[in-house]
């Protein structure tokens, strides 16, 4: 297997990060002790305790429920700054160049924190993260699918000014997958594409849900990247489509693992991916609950590929600079 070196200095690009899944157990508790939050009953006291749920998932839907709370406590612009740029201080260290991240306004919204609070302080750890680390980034708004589509077009509505003054990149899809088809959102990207014909967007599809899923949010919300999209495999004539159109699967392999989507990580299809030339780069997901931020995804996947060697993972990376919404300067530059 390669090294853990050559891992670290391979530039890496990051497409599947939610920013409320950085928040470490560590932070956790005195953000919520500061914000006066009250955790709900039978919840862990401790960050000890905590990982030790975290180490046991038994799906999606339980990790959910974890990462609702943690959402909670994050109140103040300052407390999204600090999120943020925990984040970049860490993947700083790990050969990280390019970041493209994803946050739940309603998660926010719902509590009474207003768009501004949350967008200027992630906003703000990205612009100190270029000039201090030179990692560029970008932030896509996620649609939260277990809420009513109606909602989710009020979102887009709220976000208008930030779609198209540069501060949002794209708009994505996230929550429990299964109950809630693209389909159901079709209305909120088509007002998305409206508002600015030049957002990109992507969806989560094909992590519990069928290979069906991903299509559809080819198909129905015009999306032209998919994340997780791991059950594309079960569907021969998708798998040509996504190599044709080169369309990046975002894989989160130790957040596959964490929820169950398979047992190990060298279960992914990921060699199948490659044999199909489908483009997908590797991602944390929720780095604080899966136990892994972007370099251990690498090493963990080398580990159970063994025979893959530095070419292998060169183009891994290559395809990730590819599959990047950042300006075709800044990837020659990764
Ligand atoms: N899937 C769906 N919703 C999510 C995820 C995920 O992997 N992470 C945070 N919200
Ligand atoms: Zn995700």
């Amino acid at each position: 297997p390669v090294s853990v070196e050559f891992l670290r200095e391979l530039p890496k690009c990051e497409h599947h990060l939610h920013l409320e899944g950085t928040l470490e157990p560590d932070l956790l508790f005195p953000l919520a002790r500061r914000n006066g939050v009250e955790l709900p009953a039978g919840f862990p006291q401790t960050p000890e305790e905590l990982h030790r749920k975290y180490a046991a998932f038994a799906d999606l839907q339980d990790f959910l429920n974890y990462y609702y709370v943690g959402t909670n406590v994050l109140q103040t612009e300052q407390d999204f700054y600090d999120l943020a740029w925990a984040y970049f201080n860490k993947v700083s260290k790990q050969g990280l160049v390019h970041a493209e991240l994803f946050f739940d306004p309603q998660s926010h919204t719902s509590r009474g924190v207003a768009i501004e609070t949350v967008t200027g302080g992630f906003h703000r750890a990205c612009t100190d993260a270029r000039e201090q680390f030179g990692i560029t980034s970008q932030l896509i708004v996620c649609l939260l699918r277990h809420c009513p589509p109606a909602d989710c077009l009020q979102t887009i509505e709220d976000f208008s000014k930030f779609l198209t003054d540069g501060t949002i990149t794209g708009i994505g899809l996230d929550s429990a997958e299964k109950p809630f088809p693209p389909g159901l959102f079709v209305e909120c990207y088509q007002r998305a594409r409206e508002i600015n014909p030049d957002l990109r967007l992507t969806a989560h599809a094909g992590e519990e849900g069928p290979a069906q899923y991903v299509s559809d949010s080819l198909d129905l919300l015009h999306t032209t990247r998919v994340d997780h999209g791991v059950n594309s495999v079960h569907d021969a004539e998708l798998m040509r489509r996504l190599a044709a159109e080169r369309t990046l699967l975002t894989v989160c392999p130790l957040s596959n693992v964490r929820l169950q989507v398979v047992k190990r990580v060298g279960e992914l299809p990921l060699q199948q991916l490659l044999d199909g030339d489908v483009p997908f780069s590797l991602n944390s997901d929720d780095p604080a609950y899966f136990g892994g931020y972007i370099l251990e995804n690498y090493v963990q996947v080398a580990k159970e590929f063994p025979h893959w060697d530095h070419a292998v993972f060169a183009k891994i990376a290559k395809n990730a600079i590819n599959g990047s919404w950042c300006d075709n300067k800044r990837k020659t530059q990764l």
